[in-house]
């Protein structure tokens, strides 16, 4: 006798109920860009829709965030001055800190995560410090963590070490345990790869290295067994919560880390993930808003449990109304 599966798929109600993936603004973390300054808000222009703010419109975003559902936000700083040591990436009064503090005294609830890493602070553009013309690794980890610290002493709720260097997930627990921030979680972007979608954010942040690429930190896109490795030796140093980067074009990665790791498995639907979607709906090519929630959709069904995504705002408003995308 024929099988019918279209039986289960035959009206809105029953889709509905059989649905095996679901999504939920609670899965969502919305990425901004802070700078210094007053009333600024500055368009990205590759990446519609984002602005590099100052801490007080960046208070504006984070009410509207908070007041969508959204419980997280990732920060990102853009200096006021570059050296080769990344200075004001530690600095007490750093455009991180200064934003991290604003936050947390006005929306205590809102999750804070904050990025730690140098390529935004180094005047060369690279992740760490270099030595000989090569990223050190050991001589990043100090940095890194006086990096993690300083948030962590304004209130930062995680921190998110996405430099790749060996061993930054220990040194920066070590250093927050005796430094008493106890409670200050690691995200950790365990599995980071060398990736051409990052184009749009290097530009946001203004941290493409000036010298060379990152491919001798950040991963070779080739590799999968390469991702759990990586995603071990984090858990075991210390991390809360495992991400994948970039997500779109590594579903794969997502599903087998999600397989292996018994922690929460964060993707980075990452910039360029964003603008093409942008583009290509301004072109009228496709149907944006279908597209992102679809693509958002694939992340969670591939095996994330939250999603970085430059998204987040516009996704959250379709699942608060119930738009059926
Ligand atoms: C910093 C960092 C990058 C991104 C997040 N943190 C850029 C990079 O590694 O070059 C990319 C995020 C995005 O593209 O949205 N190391």
């Amino acid at each position: 006798m024929i099988k019918r599966p279209r039986h289960t798929r035959i009206n809105a109600t029953i889709r509905r109920m059989v649905r095996e993936t679901s999504l939920s603004v609670d899965d969502l973390i919305y990425p901004l860009f802070v700078k210094h300054g007053r009333g600024e808000r500055e368009p990205i222009a590759s990446m519609v829709g984002h602005y590099r703010v100052s801490t007080d419109e960046l208070m504006k975003e984070a009410q509207e965030v908070w007041s969508l559902g959204i419980p997280a936000i990732i920060l990102f700083g853009i200096p006021q001055r570059k050296d080769e040591m990344g200075r004001e990436a530690y600095s007490r009064d750093g455009v991180v800190q200064r934003a991290v503090a604003a936050v947390k005294e006005r929306i205590p609830e809102l999750l804070v995560i904050t990025d730690v890493c140098l390529c935004q602070y180094t005047d060369h553009g690279h992740c760490g410090i270099i030595k000989d013309n090569q990223v050190d690794n050991d001589a990043t980890l100090e940095v890194l963590s006086h990096v993690a610290l300083s948030h962590a002493e304004v209130g930062a709720d995680f921190v998110a070490p996405s430099d790749m260097m060996d061993g930054r997930v220990r040194a920066i627990r070590e250093t927050l345990e005796s430094e008493g921030f106890k409670d200050t979680g690691i995200l950790a972007y365990a599995v980071k790869y060398a990736s051409s979608f990052y184009g749009p954010f290097r530009e946001a942040a203004d941290s493409a290295p000036k010298f060379g690429d990152r491919k001798s930190y950040q991963m070779d896109a080739a590799n999968a067994r390469e991702a759990i490795k990586e995603a071990l030796l984090d858990v075991e140093e210390g991390a809360d919560i495992i991400m994948v980067k970039p997500a779109l074009a590594y579903l794969d990665i997502i599903h087998r880390v999600r397989s292996r790791i018994e922690l929460p498995v964060a993707a980075y639907s990452v910039s360029g993930e964003y603008a093409m979607v942008k583009a290509a709906d301004q072109k009228g090519w496709i149907e944006g808003e279908k597209v992102m929630m679809e693509i958002l959709l694939s992340i969670k069904r591939a095996g994330a449990d939250l999603i970085l995504t430059y998204f987040a705002k516009e996704g959250a408003r379709i699942l608060r109304d119930h738009e059926d995308l």
